[in-house]
């Protein structure tokens, strides 16, 4: 990913910021091989988990939904996920930040942190039996440690709303399984093109879900998500399908930092895969709205044409702005004027984008296989931008 232009760790000497690199890299060295023992034991786990911390603190209780099976323990995973990333503080640290001040909405304070620690470490320590070391208890201490330091640091540097009001002015379908939903905040959300934030709806209380803006920052505030009902989605299916004109929803603090480098004028290479595309959206609207832009080309790939739910509307834009390029990628050829293959392979197949800033942005495997055929393309990492870490 793009070094992340918020970080702003000061300088230190070579020879310690290596050091402490090299003990990062053993921390996750110690805490992958522990958590691959007993991975297999992942609802055990979570269980765990959730009673240790229930146990501790009560009050933490109603932060989580009512059932807690719908959301197959999103927190734990997020949590393992992200112990393993400790070894990457440059791109993490900015995230959690990101991640602390969005965690006001549940009502979390800082006592929290250190339960949620400490039935993290009980629920490991229970299952791991006589593999739980002092030394593999201090690696997952530590990185706990870090983590929550850092998520504090970013809740206690905000003080701006823990979450928005926000009222659905409008809800449109846009294919069978697609809606437009467009929202009006009670104060302005002071997010970047391109990031996205976590919503909660009144259909369905406590299962917060992110969705990403499909429009730049606007006067009136007012974002449009594009939202796809996924099959047996929980809250998906809920919104395209029982979202009513009047229904409050909460949003989080915005996250992420898809465009790193709005203000370069290199010319532009946005991919875009499923419902992936609404921050590239928004990516178009902040760049129409300036006197002078780089030259865009949109590759938007599915299935088959279909899947291409906003190709319409995004063939009326590029017949709008000279500027901008779109090509529809399908796997069965089936749409006109389009190119046919995998996204990654239609995209590789025209070379390695060298003179281009790259976004790339849709479901993790279409990232992954993206990225890593870009790179093998002869495409730098540093040209490269997309939210890695997210955990769905
Ligand atoms: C950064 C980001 C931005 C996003 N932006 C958008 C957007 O703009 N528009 C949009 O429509 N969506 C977006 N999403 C996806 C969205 O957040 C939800 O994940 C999606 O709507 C599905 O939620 P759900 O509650 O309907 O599905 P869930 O009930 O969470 O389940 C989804 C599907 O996955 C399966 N599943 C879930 N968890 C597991 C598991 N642990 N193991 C196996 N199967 C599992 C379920 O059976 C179901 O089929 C975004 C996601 C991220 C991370
Ligand atoms: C310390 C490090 C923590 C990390 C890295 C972390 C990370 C995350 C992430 C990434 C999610 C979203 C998962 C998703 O929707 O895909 C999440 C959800 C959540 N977190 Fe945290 N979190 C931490 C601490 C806490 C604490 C201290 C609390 C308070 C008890 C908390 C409460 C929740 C709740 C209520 C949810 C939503 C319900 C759920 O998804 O299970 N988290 N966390």
């Amino acid at each position: 990913m793009t070094v992340n232009a918020v970080l702003d760790e000061p300088e230190e000497p070579s020879g310690s910021s290596s050091a402490r690199q090299r003990d990062a890299e053993r921390v996750v060295g110690i805490i992958r091989e522990s958590f691959s023992k007993i991975e297999h034991n992942a609802e055990g786990l979570s269980r765990q988990f959730y009673a240790l911390l229930f146990a501790i603190a009560p009050d933490t209780r109603d932060m989580f939904p009512a059932n807690m099976e719908v959301q197959r323990s999103r927190l734990l995973r997020a949590l393992v996920h992200i112990v393993q990333m400790v070894d990457r503080p440059q791109e993490l640290t900015p995230f959690l930040r990101q991640l602390g001040r969005d965690h006001r909405k549940f009502g979390v304070v800082t006592r929290h942190y250190e339960s949620v620690g400490t039935a993290l470490l009980g629920a490991l320590r229970h299952y791991a039996g006589d593999d739980w070391t002092e030394e593999v208890e201090r690696a997952w201490a530590d990185a706990f440690a870090i983590i929550a330091g850092a998520m504090q640091e970013g809740s206690a540097s905000d003080d701006g709303p823990a979450w928005w009001n926000a009222e659905v002015i409008d809800h449109t379908r846009l294919d069978w399984e697609t809606a437009l939903i467009r929202v009006r905040p009670d104060r302005t959300i002071p997010f970047y093109t391109g990031q996205y934030v976590s919503i909660e709806s009144p259909q369905r209380p406590r299962l917060w879900r992110y969705l990403s803006p499909a429009n730049a920052p606007r006067e009136d505030g007012s974002l449009d998500f594009h939202v796809r009902a996924v099959d047996g989605g929980w809250v998906s299916r809920a919104l395209v399908g029982y979202t009513r004109l009047g229904d409050v929803w909460k949003i989080g603090s915005p996250l992420g930092n898809l465009w790193a480098n709005p203000k370069a004028d290199r010319d532009l290479l946005l991919v875009g895969g499923g419902t992936g595309i609404a921050p590239l959206l928004g990516v178009i609207d902040e760049l129409s709205g300036r006197d002078t832009r780089p030259y865009v080309t949109m590759f938007f790939g599915g299935r088959k044409v279909d899947d291409l739910y906003y190709l319409n509307e995004l063939r009326a834009l590029a017949e709008r702005h000279s500027w901008l390029t779109v090509v529809p990628v399908t796997e069965d050829g089936s749409a006109e004027g389009g190119e046919k293959g995998q996204l990654a392979e239609v995209v590789t197949g025209h070379g390695a984008w060298r003179d281009h800033d790259v976004l790339v942005s849709g479901s993790p495997g279409m990232i992954r296989s993206t990225v890593s055929r870009m790179l093998v393309a002869g495409t730098t990492f540093d040209q490269i931008s997309y939210d890695s870490f997210t955990t769905d």
